[in-house]
């Protein structure tokens, strides 16, 4: 005889039965869960279902939590039981993936890892941690140093010159250095400067140019520190005493220096006198001549003539030569006041300061 198939509601009162068997629950109940009354047959795909029911998949391993969770992991790793408990249940999950990694981390001198390493190593298989080896740093070789153009393949080697041939160009240039300094001639300087330019060498030229340009600006400003002052003579000096000017003669000795003639004649008037006459020409301001043959000034310039008294005769000069103030110093010496002038047309020849009695020569 052909076994039934049980049905759904027979497999699910087994089971039952079982499970309270199993939980040791009243034998009562499993002949109850038996008889419990069979309906239908169930299908055969029922009982399939039944028996390969899904089972519900365990919980995924937890993941890592926040940042928070891994560094309180790793703390309660470190402090063991008085470490405070996990926030979360994946902050217990870390600690349980990061255990090994807080276990290799711990040691006495170790520093604390960085974040990142610590969430690296807090990730479920992550390895451990390589330290970066740097490649060892290698200077790179030198470039090779140009060669000169001069120093082209093929190109004669420059030519050197010899110690006498360079004492020689410095020994010209330095005289015409000189030479030109000398007679103040920019040309033989400049000459100098080409000189020692061309025949030594770029450099020396580059230094030639900078010395003469600093010379001259040097010059310059030594020449603005002297400006152009007229310094005249005083206008009062001595010129010994009347012993030294002898009767009828007439002394050029301070002609170029004070621009005064000393004259000792009897030929004004009659009267033995010793007085000073200035240089200057009466017509246009020229430096007549004492001509001691002729005895007399001549002008160059326009042939003016004039006495030994200073009285003119000949050329265009409208007027004798004037006098200068004359006296006997205190000390018996002659002294010429230039700043006091005489003219014979206004009559002040007459005065006593123009002229010293030539008696006391
Ligand atoms: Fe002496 Fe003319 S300046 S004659």
């Amino acid at each position: 005889m052909e076994e039934k198939k049980p049905s759904t509601a027979d497999i699910l009162a087994k089971i039952r039965a079982q499970k309270a068997a199993a939980a040791g629950g009243s034998p009562a109940t499993a002949p109850e869960a038996a008889a419990v009354p069979v309906a239908e047959p169930a299908p055969p795909v029922a009982a399939a279902l039944v028996e390969t029911a899904p089972v519900k998949p365990a919980a995924p391993a937890a993941k890592p939590g926040s940042t928070a969770d891994i560094l309180a992991a790793i703390r309660a790793k470190k402090g063991g039981a008085a470490a405070p408990a996990p926030a979360t249940p994946a902050a217990a999950a870390t600690v349980a993936a990061s255990a090994p990694v807080a276990a290799a981390a711990a040691g006495p001198a170790k520093p604390l890892p960085s974040i990142a390493e610590m969430v690296r190593a807090a990730k479920p298989g992550a390895a451990a941690p390589v330290a970066a080896v740097k490649p060892p740093v290698v200077a790179p070789p030198m470039p090779a140093r140009p060669l000169p153009p001069s120093a082209k393949k093929g190109a004669p080697a420059p030519a050197r010159r010899s110690l006498a041939g360079l004492v020689t160009v410095a020994g010209v240039s330095l005289v015409s250095f000189v030479l030109g300094g000398v007679f103040a001639s920019p040309v033989l300087i400049a000459i100098g400067a080409l000189i020692w330019c061309v025949l030594l060498s770029p450099f020396a030229m580059a230094w030639a140019a900078l010395s003469v340009v600093t010379g001259i600006a040097t010059l310059g400003t030594a020449r603005f520190m002297f400006p152009n002052v007229l310094v005249e003579p005083p206008s009062k000096f001595k010129i010994g005493p009347p012993s030294d000017y002898p009767l009828n003669a007439v002394s050029n000795k301070w002609k170029d220096q004070f621009g005064v003639w000393i004259v000792h004649t009897d030929q004004y008037e009659g009267k033995d006198l010793i007085y000073a006459l200035s240089t200057v020409c009466t017509h246009l301001g020229c430096t007549p001549s004492w001509l001691d043959g002729e005895q007399k000034f001549k002008c160059p310039c326009h042939g003016s003539g004039f006495y030994i008294t200073g009285v003119n005769f000949e050329g265009p000069a409208p007027r004798p030569l004037e006098r200068v103030g004359l006296r006997v110093a205190e000390d018996g010496m002659l002294e010429v006041n230039k700043s006091m002038k005489f003219q014979e047309e206004m009559g002040q020849w007459v005065d006593a300061t123009s002229f010293v009695d030539g008696s006391l020569a």
